[in-house]
C-alpha cells in the first residue's frame, strides 16, 4: 500500500484519471490529487475529491498555507502525472516551478511516472522529443502514449494509456523484486497475415510460452508490455497487453512500446505475407486453375529492435524454433540478428501448442541445455536470468 501523488494536467483524456484513482484505491493505495489549471478544464475538483476520498490541491499558495509544497512533495512513494500535457512535460524538463504541480515535481525526491497525452503533431515535435529525452535521462518513467483514435479527427501516437495500463505501470514501479522499475517488452503468439477479408496465413503458436514469460517477468516486479498476436490464452493480469494481427502491426506496437530495458521475442512471426490483400473474397472459378499466392518478406522485428540505432534495449532475447541442428542454427541466428541471447527449441515434436519445452540458452558465453520443463518453469528461469543480467 503506497502513497500516490496524482497530478492531473490539461488534456481531454483527464477523465481516465478518475478510473485510475478507483483502481489505485481498490488496490489499497492512498491517492492525493493535484489538479492543474488546465486539468480543471476537463475534470472537476469535486469528482477527484469524491473518488480519491482526499483533499484535492490545485493552488500553490493555498497549499502553502495548509500543508506546504515541500511536505506535499515528501509524502508520496510515487508521483504519477496522468495525463501529462506537452506543457507540463516541457516545464519538468526545464525545471520551471510556477504552479503547484511543477513546484512539487521540482521538489520531490520520489520516483516520477509520466503518462503523456497530446495531439500526435505535438508528441512528434522536436521540442517534445527533446524534453522526453531529457526526462528519461533523469530517470523519469513513462507509460504511453498509445497510438489510436483521438478526440480530434486525427490519429497517431498521443493518446493517454488506458487506466488498466497506467495502473499496471504504477504497480510495477511500486513492486519489490529484482526487476522493479524495469520495463520489458515481450512478443507472443502467432501473426495472422491476411490473404483476403476472410482468409489468412498463420501458424500453430499458442502464445503459451510468450505469455508465461510476461507473467514471470511481472512477478519479478517488471513493467511488462506484451505484444501478442491472436491467441486463445487469457490476457495475464498486471501486464499491459497490446493485441495485433500481422507482423507489421506487431513491429509498430513493439516500436511504440520502446524504450525498454529488455525485450523478449517469443512470437512466431510469419516470415512472409501475401503480396496483395484482396479487397474481396477470392472466388473459385469452375474449370479455372486455383489462383497463385505471391508472398513478400515480412519485417524482422527481432533484428530491427536488436539493431535499433537509438532505442536498442540493453538485453535483447530471441527464440529459434528449429527442427534440425537446433543449437548451430541458433548460434548463427544470434549473430545474424544482433541479439544477445537466443532461446533455442526443437519444434519437431509437440512443442508448438504444447505445455512443455526443452530449450537451449545460447549466449555469447556459450550454450546451456535446460531439461524438458513446463513452459511456466522455462519462463521463470528465463525471467530470473534476465533479472541477473540487468542487475
Ligand atoms: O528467423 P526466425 O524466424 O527463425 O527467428 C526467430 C526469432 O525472430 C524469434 O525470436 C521471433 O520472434 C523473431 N522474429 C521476428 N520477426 C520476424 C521473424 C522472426 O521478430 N519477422
Amino acid at each position: 500500500m503506497a502513497n500516490l501523488l496524482l497530478i492531473v494536467s490539461g488534456s481531454v483524456a483527464a477523465y481516465k484519471a478518475l478510473e485510475l484513482v478507483r483502481l489505485a484505491r481498490r488496490a489499497g493505495h492512498a491517492v492525493t490529487p493535484i489538479l492543474t489549471a488546465g486539468g480543471a478544464r476537463f475534470v472537476t475538483k469535486e469528482a477527484l475529491a469524491g473518488i480519491s476520498g482526499a483533499r484535492v490541491h490545485d493552488d500553490l499558495w493555498a497549499a502553502e498555507a495548509e500543508i506546504g509544497h515541500i511536505r506535499l512533495a515528501r509524502w508520496p512513494d510515487l508521483v504519477v502525472v496522468a495525463p501529462a500535457s506537452a506543457d507540463l512535460l516541457a516545464k519538468m524538463a526545464a525545471g520551471l516551478a510556477d504552479d503547484l504541480a511543477s513546484t512539487v515535481l521540482l521538489a520531490t525526491r520520489a520516483p516520477v511516472l509520466v503518462a503523456p497525452a497530446m495531439n500526435p503533431a505535438m508528441w512528434a515535435h522536436p521540442a517534445t522529443v527533446a524534453n522526453m529525452r531529457t526526462l528519461a535521462a533523469r530517470g523519469v518513467h513513462r507509460v504511453g502514449p498509445e497510438d489510436g483514435a483521438m478526440a480530434e479527427p486525427e490519429s497517431g501516437p498521443g493518446r493517454l494509456a488506458e487506466p488498466a495500463t497506467l495502473f499496471a505501470a504504477i504497480q510495477a514501479l511500486l513492486a519489490d523484486g529484482p526487476l522493479a522499475g524495469r520495463h520489458v517488452v515481450v512478443t507472443s503468439g502467432p501473426t495472422q497475415e491476411a490473404i483476403d477479408p476472410v482468409r489468412y496465413i498463420a501458424n500453430r503458436s499458442s502464445g503459451r510460452q510468450g505469455h508465461a514469460i510476461a507473467v514471470a517477468l511481472a512477478a519479478l516486479g517488471a513493467r511488462v508490455t506484451l505484444v501478442s498476436g491472436p491467441v486463445a490464452v487469457a490476457d495475464p493480469a498486471g501486464v499491459a497487453v497490446v493485441r495485433v494481427e500481422g507482423a507489421r502491426d506487431m513491429l509498430a506496437a513493439v516500436q511504440a512500446a520502446l524504450p525498454a530495458d529488455a525485450a523478449v521475442f517469443a512470437a512466431a512471426v510469419a516470415d512472409f505475407r501475401p503480396a496483395d490483400v484482396g479487397a474481396q473474397k477470392m472466388k473459385k472459378v469452375p474449370g479455372a486453375p486455383p489462383p497463385g499466392l505471391a508472398l513478400v518478406l515480412n519485417p524482422d522485428i527481432l533484428a530491427t529492435v536488436a539493431q535499433h540505432p537509438a532505442q536498442r534495449p540493453g538485453l535483447v532475447v530471441g527464440f529459434a524454433a528449429e527442427t534440425e541442428d537446433v543449437v548451430a542454427q541458433a548460434q548463427q541466428k544470434r549473430l545474424r540478428k544482433g541479439c544477445d541471447w537466443i532461446v533455442a527449441n526443437d519444434v519437431s515434436g509437440d512443442v508448438m501448442g504444447g505445455a512443455e519445452n526443452a530449450v537451449h540458452l545460447v549466449t555469447a558465453a556459450g550454450v546451456e541445455d535446460w531439461p524438458r520443463l513446463p513452459k511456466e518453469e522455462v519462463a521463470r528461469r528465463l525471467a530470473s536470468r534476465i533479472a541477473q543480467a540487468l542487475a
